[in-house]
């Protein structure tokens, strides 16, 4: 395997991270996880505007140009010859003596490399059990920093009590997934949280707004509670690895009839063949 490693392909063996990089002490620094489908690279705008966006938000000069790590994704991508799978990319600030403030002189540190995560398609046609538990993260969820601890201690929760997704609720209004987005139906109606700073705007749940208004779906982007979510018709979680999955049942609450709705069905069905057209 061929990797990014600032201005160079290298193998990961070549890849020589200091001990003192701030994204290892500190957890100093952004990614991203974009699908590879059929060789190109998915909504990949988007992606590096959101890593434009958290870079700035964390104060962390780009060390490359936009152009200029599009061009590195698309080549990395050919030299390993992915044709389906994902590629993963951090911007760290860099290595510096250890000390908790912004240190004047630091370059960021850029990896990148394949990762081949398979489509979870089983899952996305019978559907996935979730879990809920209280969001415990930081109030800057909008920003793609690698600072997950909270993110990993929730997944956990769920693959102890063996479902697939820990839904997250501050004092009752849900927020998103460990990993994921979340959406609900109610009597015809889509729902997701407003892309404010307690969650993630993610890439997959900006598409599906898109693709719910192509299917003339009533989409609202407000708040809703644990209970709004258990009593729900349809739930629905989305990432880039998971796409559209459904959620058949949350906690011990059984959503609809414990199989993916009709609305969650056509919204896979447009992602699908999104995917093959664009
Ligand atoms: N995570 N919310 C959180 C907390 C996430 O970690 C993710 C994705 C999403 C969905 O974002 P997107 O649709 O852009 O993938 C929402 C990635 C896939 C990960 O950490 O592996």
């Amino acid at each position: 395997m061929k990797m990014i490693w600032n201005d160079r392909l290298v193998s990961a063996e070549e890849c020589r991270i200091h001990p003192e990089d701030r994204g290892y002490q500190f957890g100093d620094g952004v990614y991203e996880v974009i699908s590879v489908y059929d060789g190109n690279l998915f909504q990949l705008d988007r992606h590096l505007k959101r890593l434009q966006y958290s870079t700035g938000q964390m104060l962390i000069p780009l060390p490359f140009s936009i152009h200029e790590i599009k061009q590195k994704l698309i080549r990395l991508v050919q030299e390993n010859d992915v044709c389906n799978g994902q590629i993963y990319m951090q911007i760290t600030r860099g290595y510096a003596p250890r000390s908790h403030a912004i240190p004047s002189k630091v370059s960021p540190e850029l990896i990148a490399y394949p990762m081949y995560h398979p489509r979870p398609v089983k899952e996305q046609e019978e559907g996935s059990r979730a879990v809920t538990a209280e969001d415990i993260r930081w109030l800057r969820c909008d920003i793609k920093s690698l600072n997950l601890l909270g993110n990993i201690l929730a997944k956990q929760i769920a693959v102890d009590h063996g479902a697939k997704e820990t839904i997250l609720h501050r004092e009752g209004i849900v927020t998103e997934g460990s990993s994921s987005n979340v959406f609900i139906v109610k009597d015809g109606q889509l729902m997701t949280r407003r892309a404010d700073n307690l969650i993630l705007n993610g890439i997959t749940r900006s598409l599906v707004i898109e693709l719910a208004g192509q299917e003339n779906i009533p989409l609202f982007e407000r708040s809703f509670t644990v209970d709004e979510l258990k009593s729900a018709d349809e739930v629905f979680i989305t990432s880039t690895i998971q796409e559209i999955l459904p959620i058949t049942k949350v906690d011990e609450s059984k959503i609809g009839r414990q199989q993916p709705g009709p609305i969650t069905k056509r919204l896979q069905d447009r992602f699908r063949s999104y995917i093959t057209t664009s």
